[in-house]
């Protein structure tokens, strides 16, 4: 039987997850095993499972997973409850409200982030429809479907190729190491050890609980 199952995000996350678990010192997924479909692998008594980013905290959530690396975005769209043992210094960007300049008042937002939007809007007392997209959620405020956006910047290029403006910050987004509850408290000896090593394998900070 396999000592844990870790989730890995696949995209923009997945090389600097992998790097993370190998300088950790397990034996990871190679790139040739990464080419084919497969979407679970198995090595040194650890089973990675590959999956979407937003479901990382999905998969761990519900004990699917033991553990995994998500984006604070996706664990605050989901209401992970999971532990976030340890915080990554890559990766980092921020999540913004965003508009085209001169646009009208705040009507509609669209977002990926509907349940991080609402909070928003709550926490302002602040009025507007929320429009949910799965994506390239700029082009909803250059072609006015929605007056303004809520979407994740890391260069900024997205932003500036569409000449949008930045209006206020919703939340800094890293991403985490996060570990079920469930996980931590039935299969606490290796996922202790999993924390450690993962934290001294990177330029990690730890996160107080
Ligand atoms: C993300 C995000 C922005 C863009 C920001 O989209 O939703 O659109 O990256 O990055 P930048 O500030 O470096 O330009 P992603 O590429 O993940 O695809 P998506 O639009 O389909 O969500």
């Amino acid at each position: 039987m396999n000592e844990l199952r870790i989730a890995v995000p696949k995209g923009r996350l997945q090389d600097e997850a992998l790097t993370v678990f190998a300088s950790a010192g397990y034996a990871v997924p190679g790139e040739s095993d990464l080419r084919t479909r497969k979407l679970v692998f198995v090595g040194d008594g650890i089973e990675w499972i590959f999956v979407k980013d937003a479901d990382v905290p999905v998969y761990v959530e519900h004990g699917a997973a033991d553990a995994g690396i998500a984006g604070l975005d996706q664990i605050l769209e989901h209401e992970c409850t999971a532990y976030q043992p340890v915080e990554f210094s890559f990766g980092r960007c921020r999540m913004m409200l965003i508009a085209a300049p001169g646009a009208p008042r705040m009507t509609k937002i669209a977002t990926k982030y509907p349940r991080i939007t609402r909070h928003y809007l709550d926490a302002r007392q602040l009025r507007a429809e929320i429009v949910p997209l799965a994506g390239s959620v700029e082009l909803a405020a250059v072609l006015n479907l929605t007056s303004h956006v809520v979407d994740l910047v890391e260069t900024g290029e997205t932003v500036r190729v569409h000449q949008l403006e930045m209006q206020d910050l919703v939340a800094e987004i890293s991403p985490r190491l996060i570990v079920g509850k469930n996980s931590y408290r039935t299969n606490g000896k290796k996922i202790r050890e999993l924390i450690s090593r993962v934290e001294a394998a990177c330029n990690a900070t730890t996160i107080e609980s």
